[in-house]
């Protein structure tokens, strides 16, 4: 077989593919015990072990004649952005993660096939994000970070704070994008929710392969997998139906989106559209905010609070909220909330990149892993190590940064997270100071969240 052949799969073709194997880790399946104890142990040790191999991983079936598609793990910055800058018919969303997403969420902006139709919903949605109409947000972000700094103002030790910043998260986003106020207890519920269908949309990835209807069925045998589905389908036809709803821009621009009515979108895909904004947008943000608060709050770190507090009072407000910044994208360095995604190829793919050249065949799975190529140790000194102030620097400049994604698909929302991110962290430590000494380990779920056991002092600063 030549190396311009990328018929077939299995061994033989792969090394026949590579012309540097120094980069290629193929895996040999005396390793496969070695990471199911990792995975028995839990999903961080799994990426411990990947994250000492090299830079390409490349899982094959243990049988060659079998023809189920390798998966590649690829670690470094350069093969990342070669394989993701990709056209659109090279890569799709599909896999068993995208499959167990759509079963929930439909064909929003998220799961939609990389077409006309998402370049259009695209165009659509994407000015509501960008940073000059987030400003009008301002007074909505304020009202509702001081609404949740007076239950915490109490002080003492506060138990699952992320539940406290996944609720304002929730708040913000259908105050600010869907024009829908949302109190405590029901922002709590709908999020509660989410947070499940999270999980078994986790539970369903790795059950991949079983038939369609059993994944169709089984919420209905999990009775809290039902409640959730039911509760968030009952919140999105509330939202559909709110007047001020349907009159905040980005939905009133969605409605109103098509030169005919033909084109119109449908009301499935209007509900399919609020799930992906209630869905990607406020649990990444609020695990980023929840996991800064949780590593300013070491012993080590804590210095950090007391600078940016400092700042505030002499009225450098710029000073504080760079720092606060600098601090939310390095906690997003050390657990970004997607910690690993997916793509399935369409073609063959070949790229060449200083690591030698890279042939990835047809119905392959590519993974990519923030998580992993953002503790890279060629790109990141120290890599274990909280320093918001490598981010003093433009971090346009940090190829090794991946949080939001990259390429067509990268993150629409990634300036509103920037900004709520930004302005909660830096309303809450103006206000109250954090401590703990205990570390409490992430959670690795379909995304990456703080433990549920996260417990942190909070006194108020006099
Ligand atoms: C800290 C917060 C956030 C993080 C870390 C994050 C991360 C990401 C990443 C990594 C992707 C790319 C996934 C892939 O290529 O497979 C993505 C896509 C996306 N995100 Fe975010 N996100 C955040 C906040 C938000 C917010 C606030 C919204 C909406 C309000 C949002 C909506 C979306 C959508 C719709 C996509 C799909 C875009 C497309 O495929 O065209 N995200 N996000």
């Amino acid at each position: 077989m030549t190396q311009e052949n990328f018929s077939g799969n299995g061994l033989s073709h792969l090394s026949t593919n590579y012309d540097n194997p120094a980069n290629v880790h193929l895996v040999n399946y005396l390793e496969i015990p070695q990471l199911v104890i990792d995975y028995i142990r839990g999903r961080q040790a799994v990426l411990e072990s990947l994250g000492k191999w090299e830079d390409r991983i490349v899982f094959t079936a243990l049988d060659p004649t079998e023809n189920i598609p390798p998966i590649f793990l690829l670690k470094h910055p350069l093969d990342v952005q070669a394989v993701w800058g990709k056209s659109a018919s090279a890569l799709d969303k599909t896999g068993p993660f995208y499959e167990a997403v759509r079963r929930f969420a439909g064909q929003g902006l998220f799961t939609m096939k990389e077409d006309e139709t998402w370049q259009a919903r695209r165009t659509v949605i994407g000015p509501h994000l960008q940073p000059k109409n987030i400003a009008a947000f301002g007074e909505d972000v304020d009202r509702l970070t001081n609404q949740m700094i007076l239950q915490l103002r109490t002080g003492g030790v506060i138990h699952d704070v992320h539940t406290y910043i996944k609720t304002l998260s929730f708040q913000i986003t259908v105050k600010t994008l869907l024009g829908v106020d949302a109190q405590t207890d029901e922002a709590l519920r709908v999020a509660d929710s989410l947070t499940k269908i999270n999980a078994f949309i986790a539970a369903n990835t790795l059950m991949a392969g079983l038939p369609e209807w059993f994944y169709r069925k089984a919420p209905a045998f999990l009775p809290s997998t039902r409640k959730a589905v039911e509760t968030l389908d009952t919140y999105t036809r509330q939202v559909l139906s709110s007047p001020t709803a349907c009159a905040s821009p980005l939905l009133a621009h969605l409605i109103a989106y098509g030169p005919e009515q033909s084109s119109r979108l449908s009301e499935k895909d209007l509900h399919d559209e609020v799930v992906t904004i209630l869905a990607a947008g406020h649990g990444t943000t609020a695990s980023a905010i929840a996991f800064t608060l949780q590593l300013l709050a070491y012993p080590t770190n804590r210095h950090y609070q007391d600078v940016i507090r400092k700042d505030l009072k002499r009225g450098n407000k710029t000073g504080a909220l760079r720092l606060v910044r600098n601090a939310f994208l390095e906690a997003m360095r050390l657990y970004p909330p997607i910690y690993m995604t997916s793509r399935e190829t369409t073609e063959d793919i070949r790229v060449e990149t200083p690591l030698g050249k890279l042939a990835i065949p047809k119905g392959s799975c590519v993974l990519i892993s923030p998580y992993l190529t953002h503790r890279h140790p060629q790109f990141w000194t120290d890599p274990e190590t909280f320093d918001p102030n490598r981010f003093e620097a433009d971090r346009g400049e940090k190829i090794a940064y991946l949080p939001f994604g990259l390429g067509k698909r990268r993150c629409i929302g990634e300036h509103f997270a920037m900004n709520v991110g930004s302005v909660v962290l830096a309303k809450m430590l103006e206000q109250l100071e954090f401590s703990t000494d205990t570390f409490s380990p992430p959670l690795f779920i379909s995304t990456l969240r703080p433990s549920s056991h996260l417990q942190l002092n909070v006194s108020r600063v006099e």
